[in-house]
């Protein structure tokens, strides 16, 4: 009589490979862990490690040079806005001569102009000189002109290659990674957009040197975001982070885009997965609705990070994860963020908000949330006695 074969589990199959992931990226592991993809280990890795080719965080000089003989481009183009025009144009082409006849395309700053009017622009210059297919756009500045830039060129001849050099915190650390690329469209967020990987992905430390202190701050949410999620070895570095005019940002940028890429390549197009980087956005994105509704300015990461404080303590109520845990997060957000204030007679507004986001359903608001650091969980469906809470803490946090 045959005895069936125990079953492997799936771990003990991918045992040799979650391994060898461990010997070569150690932080990496526990997130595979973490999102349940053992199963794809191997598929996961294999893509990582692609994508993660394409990816600079050292070296900007010589491996910006070396990707460029390599390509051997037709043409160079750089799209900025008017302040990396000023500000970065100037130290890349410092570092990188052959890029001193590229052609440069400017767009105006600003989140008002990631438009189809800008992409028209970018798609103007390029027919005007000549561009071919195998022209290279490189973006040279943050989320917006990455954005913009990497549809720009997405659609332009049904594809150019492009490149982002990012030069802000957030678009080092989120905007730059993982292929979405898109504009504005009638007062919606990027509502109009491609899937497209960039040829080349280039981070330099240097630009951040003249990137406003409020922009370093509010980039460092995603980091703060990022860490949660993976909960290893990066978390221990954001906790031990006193002063943000003081960081050595190389190592956090790189291991910050390492947990962002892990998400990613196990799910490129959000279909499911991608949502635990909705952490603290869900309401983070009301707050920062409702500011602007005002006609107030304020920065996405602020409200992220007030977001994340409300979404701590649903983490907590809801998931049950440790109020140590949720107070150290705590500490480390009030550490380094303005307050954000607004009184009970506005929660109704702010739940509002929360259900007109595009990922719920039916009146019903759902989170990314935490059941421990480097355990995310998605699609948990909040009720509003819950949120209501979760505001109410949120207050005492910031008033005490
Ligand atoms: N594609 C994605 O996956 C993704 C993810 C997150 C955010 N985003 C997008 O990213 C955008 C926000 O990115 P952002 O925060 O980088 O904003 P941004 O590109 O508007 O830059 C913020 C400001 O900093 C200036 N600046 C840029 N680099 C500088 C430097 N080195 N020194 C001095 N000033 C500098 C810019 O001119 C701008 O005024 C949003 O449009 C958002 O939708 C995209
Ligand atoms: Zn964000």
């Amino acid at each position: 009589m045959h005895r069936r074969k125990p079953r492997q589990s799936v771990e003990q199959k991918f045992k040799g490979v979650i391994a060898s992931v461990a010997k070569q990226s150690p932080k990496f592991t526990g997130l595979l862990h973490a999102l349940h993809l053992e199963a794809c280990a191997l598929l996961a890795m294999t893509i990582f490690v692609a994508m993660k080719d394409t990816i600079f965080t050292k070296n900007f000089a010589k491996n910006l040079s070396h990707f460029l003989e390599r390509k051997n481009y037709s043409l160079h183009f750089i799209l900025m806005d008017e302040n990396t025009h000023q500000l970065c144009l100037p130290i890349l082409q410092q570092e990188i001569q052959d890029l001193a006849s590229a052609t440069r395309i400017e767009i105006y700053a600003g989140e008002e102009h990631k438009n189809i009017r800008a992409a028209e622009y970018v798609w103007q210059r390029l027919t005007e000189e000549k561009a071919d297919r195998n022209s290279v756009l490189i973006n040279l500045g943050g989320g917006m002109v990455c954005d913009l830039g990497g549809f720009a060129a997405s659609t332009y001849k049904r594809g150019i290659d492009f490149i982002h050099i990012p030069t802000t915190l957030l678009s080092q650390v989120d905007a730059a990674i993982g292929g979405k690329q898109g504009i504005d469209f009638m007062n919606f967020k990027n509502q109009v957009g491609v899937f497209r990987q960039p040829a080349g992905v280039f981070v330099h430390e240097e630009f951040l040197k003249t990137l406003p202190q409020e922009e370093i701050v509010s980039g460092f949410a995603e980091v703060i975001k990022h860490a949660l999620i993976a909960g290893d070895g990066l978390w221990k570095k954001t906790v031990s982070i006193e002063n943000l005019t003081e960081v050595n940002w190389n190592e956090i940028v790189s291991d910050s885009i390492d947990v962002k890429l892990a998400v990613v390549k196990k799910d490129p197009e959000e279909k499911n997965l991608r949502k635990v980087l909705n952490f603290g956005h869900t309401m983070g994105h009301a707050i920062e609705s409702w500011i602007l509704n005002q006609h107030k300015t304020t920065y996405h990461g602020h409200c992220i990070a007030t977001g994340m404080m409300g979404e701590l303590y649903l983490s907590s109520s809801c998931l049950g994860l440790s109020e140590k845990k949720r107070d150290e997060a705590l500490t480390v957000i009030r550490k380094h963020f303005p307050k954000i204030v607004f009184p009970e007679s506005e929660f109704d507004a702010l739940i509002d908000l929360m259900k007109q986001d595009k990922k719920n359903e039916h009146g019903t608001i759902r989170m990314a949330l935490l059941r421990k650091f480097g355990n995310p969980v998605i699609d948990v469906e909040v009720d509003e006695m819950q949120i209501r809470e979760a505001l109410k803490f949120m207050m005492e946090q910031n008033e005490g």
